[in-house]
């Protein structure tokens, strides 16, 4: 850990005291130097934060006023959460939304904002309920448990696969209707197997999500959302054709601004989940205990969120 000045941080109108942060399978890339998330060093890691406006330079905001921030650049090319303070363009910021706790907000944080962004997509290309359950991978982790709990509000039946079938109490209780264990899954090699699934939120790429593409329904959708074990897809034309499947891509950091606006106000709303802290927050640590938690997330071993404590509650 390292003082810096705030006049080290990248350029943006705004400075915000940032009162939580959450982590991220982004943020225990670029934590642990697995992966090549940073533009540029040096650089504050973390892609989210919720805080409260210090000053700023842009008409747009006042200090005082509750927001938060997710992507955007921020891990990335900008200086990011994981700091007492952040120095921001004023477009990366939403409104905290009224319903949310700045605490809640960081809960939900990037994996919440992607699952939301993933239903949303699967709804706009008509998912429906009777079309079948939805499989969840990743189920374990920060995107998959929110998808879980937002599926089961949203009326879906769901399964989730999972490498930590023990885990499965947890994730009946975020909203699992049935619980697979990864390692049990018949992957197939044909390129469709039997139709089982009504769609799909794949965390994982590799051989699941190639998986899903063989055992998706007739017009359901697959959101595809990460890389937890490979950013590799094998699979054929013949979902999309003979079933007409669709693999949507679900890209939560460069969002246009009108749907990030939108989703937040969805995620403090009517998509809010019940219970939310209590259910997807691990723990809430702070900065030392960041690198230990890095190395469980990329080592597969998440469970929930853990959500970052910089100033606390403002
Ligand atoms: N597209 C986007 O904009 C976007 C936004 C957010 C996240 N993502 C991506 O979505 C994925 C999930 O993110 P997250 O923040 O939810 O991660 P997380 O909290 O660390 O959860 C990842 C989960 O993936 C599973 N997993 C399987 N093999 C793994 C491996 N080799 N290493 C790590 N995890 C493994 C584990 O669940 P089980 O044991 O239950 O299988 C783990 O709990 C990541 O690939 C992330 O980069 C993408």
């Amino acid at each position: 850990m390292e003082s810096i000045s705030t006049e080290q941080l990248s350029p943006g109108a705004v400075r915000v005291r940032v009162a939580y942060s959450g982590l991220n399978y982004k943020d225990a890339l670029a934590i642990t130097g697995r992966g090549a998330i940073m533009r540029s060093y040096p650089r504050v890691a973390g892609i989210d934060l919720s805080g409260v406006i210090e000053s700023s330079e842009d008409p747009a905001w006042r200090p005082g006023e509750r927001v938060l921030a997710t992507g955007a650049g921020l891990g990335e090319w900008l200086d990011g959460g994981l700091a007492e303070y952040a120095r921001l363009p004023a477009e990366a910021l939403v409104p905290l939304p009224a319903g949310l706790t700045l605490l809640e907000a960081m809960a939900l944080g990037t994996a919440g904002f992607t699952a939301a962004l993933a239903l949303r997509r699967m709804l706009e290309n008509h998912q429906d309920p009777a079309q079948g359950p939805i499989a969840v991978s990743g189920a374990s982790g920060g995107v998959g448990g929110i998808a879980l709990l937002l599926l089961k509000q949203a009326g879906f039946q769901t399964a989730a696969i999972t490498g930590k079938p023990e885990a499965a109490p947890q994730l009946q209780e975020l909203g699992a209707d049935e619980v697979i264990d990864r390692g049990q899954l018949d992957l197939g090699a044909k390129p469709l197997e039997k139709a089982i699934w009504g769609g799909a939120v794949d965390n994982l790429g590799g051989e699941v999500l190639t998986y899903l593409t063989r055992t998706v329904k007739p017009w359901g959708n697959i959101a595809c959302i990460g890389l937890a074990q490979s950013a590799t897809l094998a699979t054929t034309v013949m979902p999309l054709i003979l079933r007409g499947v669709s693999l949507l891509g679900i890209h939560s950091v460069q969002v246009p601004r009108p749907w990030r606006l939108a989703l937040w106000e969805q995620l403090a709303g009517p998509w809010r989940p019940q219970r939310l802290e209590q259910r997807i927050v691990r723990a809430v640590i702070g900065l030392e205990q960041v690198p230990q938690a890095a190395r469980e997330l990329v080592a597969g071993q998440a469970r929930g969120r853990y959500v970052v404590r910089l100033a606390g509650d403002l």
